[in-house]
């Protein structure tokens, strides 16, 4: 991996922002298309929407207090709409009723937070009618559209400083030739060459449609799955999640995942060896939601305590832990994070072969008892009471990266089922109990 690029994989958490015109209308970034509203009536709404408390020192703050590194901020979203002072188009919020470059100071606040910037930026424009009709019914205005985003992704990578990252959206239904993407990517790079790319530039002729989306096997330094959870085999990756159940941008009536499921979606990224862009829809004024700042608040009492197994982890998956929690590696240690504490004052972990030399219970930094009979390591010595109401963290230290026994390197209904055969055989072949003693 390119040296430059290396922040990302330590990062592991970073924050989504979903903020636009939409805001007002209080239904999600796609209210446009998906409520069908009319297209002069949205505009004029957007050019009058005005986020008087928009602080971003204070979504900043929210968001180092999390223990997030890194932040992603729409610039544009599907309905047109810029946050920025493009030179090209005054459906801005420079030129509109806020008279304010919302990415400028965005950005100011969140590198001055000392967090990583990125910004969101999505090709399609559901204004423009050549945006639906395609290349092939119009090529002329396709081509002029096309320059448009072209143009404005050079104006961001340009005007704005050093990005982290730029991430693209709203590919479909267009090809990367139609977008030439190739291109866009050259310019990108010669503008700002450390710069990370996501895969979501559209699909190449040749490849299988992996999604509505268009996200693209060919182009792009990390994946996006979105929703879900899932390593991408072949380079770097980012789940992409909301905090609540439904929709990226501000919603009324919305309902918020708890901390622990937002938690667990971060270790869940971390134990495969990806990160978590966590998604927040900020209010029409420009406030984030009190309920996510509550949770957040939460995540970063947490993180400040058991960062050390998040930050720079690689996938944990070592051996079978699924029915407790979840695994990370840092090196030799091997993180259990503990979703379910049974209060037995102790937790069993099958399947380690390797010596385990110290056990320490992270949440309240104490050394515990550990023992180990052949594969079986069991931490003893643990409060009966959960010593954290999120997921306490157990750190297992060895002198060499932790190795699984062979029947538990792969998971139950994966590998080569017989290799339990033997294990089964210790107690016979019958269906009958053959010779155990009766009560
Ligand atoms: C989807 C949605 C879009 C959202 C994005 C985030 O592509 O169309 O509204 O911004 O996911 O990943």
């Amino acid at each position: 991996m390119r040296d430059e690029w290396r922040w990302f994989n330590e990062a592991r958490l970073g924050l989504f922002i979903h903020w636009g015109a939409y805001a007002a209308i209080g239904h999600g970034e796609q209210s446009l298309f998906r409520d069908h509203l009319d297209q002069a009536a949205y505009a004029e709404a957007a050019c009058r929407w005005n986020p008087t408390r928009f602080d971003p020192h204070r979504w900043a703050e929210v968001a180092a207090g999390a223990g997030m590194r890194y932040a992603v901020l729409t610039s544009r979203h599907h309905d047109g709409y810029c946050l920025w002072d493009s030179q090209y188009t005054d459906y801005t919020s420079a030129r509109q009723a806020p008279g304010r470059d919302f990415v400028r100071e965005y950005l100011e606040a969140f590198r001055a937070a000392g967090l990583r910037v990125g910004l969101y930026y999505s090709l399609a424009d559901w204004r423009i009618p050549a945006y639906w009709d395609g290349p092939d019914r119009d090529p002329e205005g396709f081509a002029a559209f096309r320059e448009y985003v072209h143009n404005q992704v050079r104006e961001l990578l340009t005007d704005y400083g050093h990005l982290d990252v730029i991430w693209f959206d709203g590919a479909w239904p267009h090809s990367q030739e139609d977008w030439r993407s190739a291109e866009l990517v050259e310019t990108i790079r010669s503008l700002q060459p450390h710069i990370l790319i996501n895969n979501r530039l559209g699909l190449a002729d040749d490849d299988a449609a992996e999604e509505g989306v268009g996200r693209s096997r060919t182009l792009g330094d990390f994946g996006t799955p979105e929703h879900q959870i899932v390593a991408d085999p072949e380079r770097m990756w980012e789940s992409c999640q909301v905090s609540t159940w439904r929709l990226w941008g501000y919603a009324t009536g919305e309902r918020w995942r708890p901390a622990d499921v937002l938690l667990d979606m971060l270790v869940e990224a971390a134990g495969k060896g990806g990160n978590l862009l966590m998604n927040v829809g900020p209010t029409p004024d420009g406030e984030l939601p009190v309920e996510f700042v509550a949770q957040m608040a939460r995540i970063g009492r947490w993180m400040e305590r058991h960062g050390e197994a998040i930050y720079g982890s690689a996938a944990g998956d070592v051996t079978e832990f699924i029915t407790y929690g979840r695994q990370t590696r840092v090196g030799n240690n091997l993180y259990l994070v503990i979703r379910f504490w049974d209060r037995r004052g102790e937790v069993r972990v099958a399947g380690l072969q390797t010596p385990v030399r110290r056990a320490v219970l992270l949440t309240t930094g104490q050394e515990v008892p550990v023992r180990q009979v052949g594969d079986v390591v069991t931490v003893t010595d643990l409060p009966q009471e959960p010593p954290t109401d999120l997921f306490p963290v157990i750190r297992l230290e060895f002198d060499e990266p932790p190795q699984a026994a062979p029947w538990a390197v792969d998971r139950l209904w994966q590998g080569d089922p017989a290799r339990m055969s033997d294990w089964a055989a210790l107690r016979g072949r019958s269906v009958w109990t053959d010779g155990l003693p009766r009560p």
